[in-house]
């Protein structure tokens, strides 16, 4: 079968559903896009932006690309970047990178020559720079998971050093560039910390290459409540002791 029949199908129940029980939904998404975020992100089919977020057509920009790298000369995603801020007016840019990502894991591997391994090359520089910390990890998941970590700080850095936000701070205009991390294994979004909202914080930021020893404690959704919770009872110090990790964990195992 060479026409792909049973997808125009599923546009159609999909288109369907939509207008079920909003007629207009289509008439307002033609009209225009109003996003308030972009998303960069994986091409990884399990990661799309719209469904990890809860969000309808029109209320996410994306780019998405192998392991969610900026190049500071890839046009691609300086136009993207560009477009989002100046015409669409985006204040948040959120780097979203994902654990167990293939990209990150071949920027692990000695194979080298493809086109993919040029793409890579700044995480896999980082990765044999730093191969004495990586290997103080206690397994091989434990060294992929935290080199996607440290993939998305850098591209969060390097989103910070593009004329287009450099000249956004400069006119003093809101805009926070984010460091989130997917788990495919519960579909929570995590918070690495890593969020910059002007130069000043850009340039105050620590290296990358000190992130490389530097331990993450990402933040989700359910883990901020879990806190709250812990808070609103009084229990500050339950929150944050290391006997109350497990039952809240973010990271994988
Ligand atoms: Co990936």
């Amino acid at each position: 079968m060479s026409r792909l029949d049973h997808l125009f199908d599923r546009n159609l129940e999909w288109a369907n559903r939509k207008t079920e029980h909003d007629p207009d939904f289509f008439r307002r998404m033609a009209e225009q896009q109003t996003p308030n975020y972009l998303w960069i992100g994986c091409s990884d089919s399990r990661v799309t932006a719209n469904d990890v977020l809860g969000l309808d057509p029109g209320e996410v920009f994306v780019h998405r690309n192998i392991a969610n790298i900026v190049h500071s000369s890839d046009m691609n995603v300086l136009a993207v970047l560009e477009f989002a801020i100046e015409v669409l007016k985006v204040r948040h840019v959120i780097v979203a990178g994902h654990y167990g990502c293939g990209g990150v894991q071949r920027a692990m591997a000695d194979a080298r020559g493809t086109l993919v391994d040029h793409w890579l090359q700044p995480l896999s520089i980082f990765f044999r720079t730093h191969r004495s910390a990586f290997d103080a990890l206690v397994t091989d998941e434990h060294r992929l998971d935290r080199l996607c970590e440290i993939n998305v700080e850098m591209q969060v850095r390097r989103v910070a050093a593009t004329p287009i936000v450099e000249a956004a701070w400069g006119r003093g205009m809101e805009l926070h560039l984010h460091g989130w991390i997917y788990g495919m294994h519960d579909g929570l979004l995590r918070d690495l910390g890593a969020t910059l909202s002007s130069i000043q914080a850009r340039d105050a930021a620590p290296a990358i290459d000190q992130r490389a020893t530097a331990s993450s404690e990402p933040l989700s959704a359910r883990r901020r409540h879990a806190f709250e919770a812990f808070s609103a009872m009084g229990l500050d110090d339950m929150a944050s002791a290391p006997c109350c990790t497990p039952p809240i964990a973010d990271n994988k195992p």
